[in-house]
């Protein structure tokens, strides 16, 4: 039975020093749970799980089983990422699926925001169940689970909107970083090796994209968000304003607005900007952008992302507005 308490007297994970101290730990503490058995990963490509797989390759290399589900609704670059980190630097065991037709399919025409995230959650566990169903001799089941996650959720994380794996797909949970806080699991994954993009990554909601784009999701009006996205973090990275940012990203609405290309009334859709500072994401408030920054994004976007005719800046702090849109 593993130990879900954190020690009292257990010093803050603050320095690469104590870091490679808590990674000799962990490694010695793994190879004895695990022995010569093998584990399987959920990989999202997120801070915690990607810190997993680092710190499980450093313990049992090949042992590890890592399966990254590409459910289409990842940020622009995400997966190919997470592959060329796990697979072709870290040369990981990493099985590669790639669900986005099945994730898509099923969401078409949905447009109610929880039945979106049912579908979302409830289609991973599934993906995931048959990958670990064709691979033989699994013992372990590793997780990403993170302190706060036991403190708020009996250890459930936030983002497994639907149950876990069915009855008979239980494992031996191995969870190396179930004892640390946020910041020490990027402090950790640094200590690693872990590129600092990933190690430093912003949240992003299980579901992903799909929360983003609004209502029924359409291959073209996802495409647009990932594109807008992908500027938002660009620009916002070049100025510097990522850093000082919590979390920062582009929605698209089911709707059209008038606007005029080439001369030519166009029906095209809006993009709006969303970034928020907080502490714990329970309350939040809107942070001033400098003109120049937004003006460079909305003009990026509107010369770049087919589809989108206005740009947008959300200025609604939470609450009384979430921090998502759906
Ligand atoms: P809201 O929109 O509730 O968001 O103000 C607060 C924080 O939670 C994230 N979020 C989610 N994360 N699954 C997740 O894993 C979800 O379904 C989900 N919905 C919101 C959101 O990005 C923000 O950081």
């Amino acid at each position: 039975m593993q130990n879900n308490v954190r020690p009292t007297d257990m010093k803050r994970i603050s320095t690469p020093a104590l870091a490679e101290a808590f990674i000799a730990q962990q490694v010695k503490e793994v190879r004895e749970q695990v022995g010569d058995k093998k584990v399987l990963l959920a990989l999202s490509g997120g801070v915690d799980s990607s810190v997993v797989a680092a710190l499980l390759i450093k313990a049992i290399g090949k042992q590890l089983v890592c399966v990254h589900v590409n459910h289409g609704l990842m940020r622009k670059g995400e997966s190919e990422q997470v592959v060329e980190v796990f697979r072709n630097q870290l040369d990981a065991n990493l099985i590669y699926v790639d669900a986005t037709d099945r994730f898509l399919d099923l969401l078409s025409g949905v447009d109610e925001p929880e039945r979106k995230r049912k579908i979302i959650g409830g289609e991973f566990i599934k993906v995931f169940d048959e990958e670990a169903r064709k691979l033989e001799g699994i013992d372990f089941l590793a997780q990403g689970t993170i302190y706060p996650d036991i403190l708020e959720s009996d250890g459930v994380k936030a983002h497994h909107n639907v149950g876990g794996l069915p009855e008979d797909m239980q494992f031996e949970l191995v969870e190396p970083v179930r004892l640390l806080f946020k910041d020490e699991v990027r402090v950790v994954g640094k200590a690693l090796g872990l590129p600092v993009s990933m190690v430093e990554r912003q949240p992003f909601p299980g579901p992903g994209l799909g929360v983003r784009c609004l209502g029924a999701i359409t291959r073209d009006r996802l495409a647009a968000l990932r594109e807008s996205d992908a500027i938002l973090r660009e620009e916002f990275g070049n100025s510097g304003l990522a850093d000082q940012i919590w979390q920062f990203f582009t929605v698209v609405p089911d709707m059209r607005a008038t606007g005029v290309r080439e001369g030519k009334r166009a029906y095209d859709w809006p993009v709006i900007i969303r970034a928020v500072n907080t502490v714990d994401a329970m309350t939040a408030t809107v942070p001033e952008i400098a003109w120049p920054v937004l003006k460079t994004v909305t003009d990026r976007i509107l010369s770049e992302v087919p589809g989108v005719c206005r740009v947008l800046y959300d200025l609604t702090p939470k609450p009384v507005g979430t921090i998502e849109w759906e």
